[in-house]
């Protein structure tokens, strides 16, 4: 079985994960920065970040692994994606309607790696964490120019509920 024929291995994320988790974000991060240069500069992310995320009870991270070409069953894998989501209560706003949901603020699989399922079993997995918490959606937010999240997202019957406008001043 080869790395890229193979499905993904999926299990909870882990605090020696960081190094590989900081190049996935590193992936992301470089892409929202040239979408979004007013928003997003690639580069700082804290450890102490992902330590917070992974003792934080109401949120979920998950890593995607593929088998290490060549490697037995013992080997550990090779880390191809992220997903991290956190668990939200609707604020107390009478004409909010009152539904808990799951944010993932964070979806990357690695560049070389796409266009396997590792998006989407990422996605199903966490989305089955989350309805085990009595969420009833997951949403997330695109940036404006990422058609490959957009592409993504709409095969996935993710629809858009509201749009962010912004003009300089
Ligand atoms: C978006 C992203 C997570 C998708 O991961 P992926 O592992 O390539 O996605 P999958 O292989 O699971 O794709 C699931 C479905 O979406 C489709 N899809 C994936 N990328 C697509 C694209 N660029 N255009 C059109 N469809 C796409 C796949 O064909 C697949 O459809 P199928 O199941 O019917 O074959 C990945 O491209 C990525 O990490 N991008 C950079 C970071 C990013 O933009 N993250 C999300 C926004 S914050």
């Amino acid at each position: 079985v080869t790395a890229g024929g193979s499905k993904p291995i999926l299990r909870r994320a882990r605090a020696a994960d960081w190094p590989d988790v900081h190049e996935l974000l590193d992936q992301a991060d470089a892409l929202h920065a040239r979408l979004a240069p007013d928003y997003f500069h690639a580069g700082a992310r804290p450890e102490a970040e992902w330590r917070r995320l992974l003792s934080d009870d109401a949120a979920c991270a998950l890593i995607a692994e593929s088998p290490r070409p060549g490697g037995g069953a013992a080997a550990p894998g090779v880390v191809i994606g992220v997903v991290a989501g956190r668990i939200y209560e609707t604020p107390p706003d009478p004409t909010m309607v009152a539904r808990r949901r799951c944010h993932v603020d964070t979806l990357v699989v690695d560049a070389t790696h796409r266009r396997r399922g590792t998006g989407r079993a990422l996605l199903d997995e966490i989305g089955a964490w989350a309805r085990a918490r009595g969420a009833a959606e997951l949403l997330l937010t695109t940036w404006a120019g990422n058609a490959e999240a957009d592409g993504f997202y709409d095969r996935l019957g993710y629809r858009t509920l509201s749009t962010v406008r912004t003009r300089k001043l």
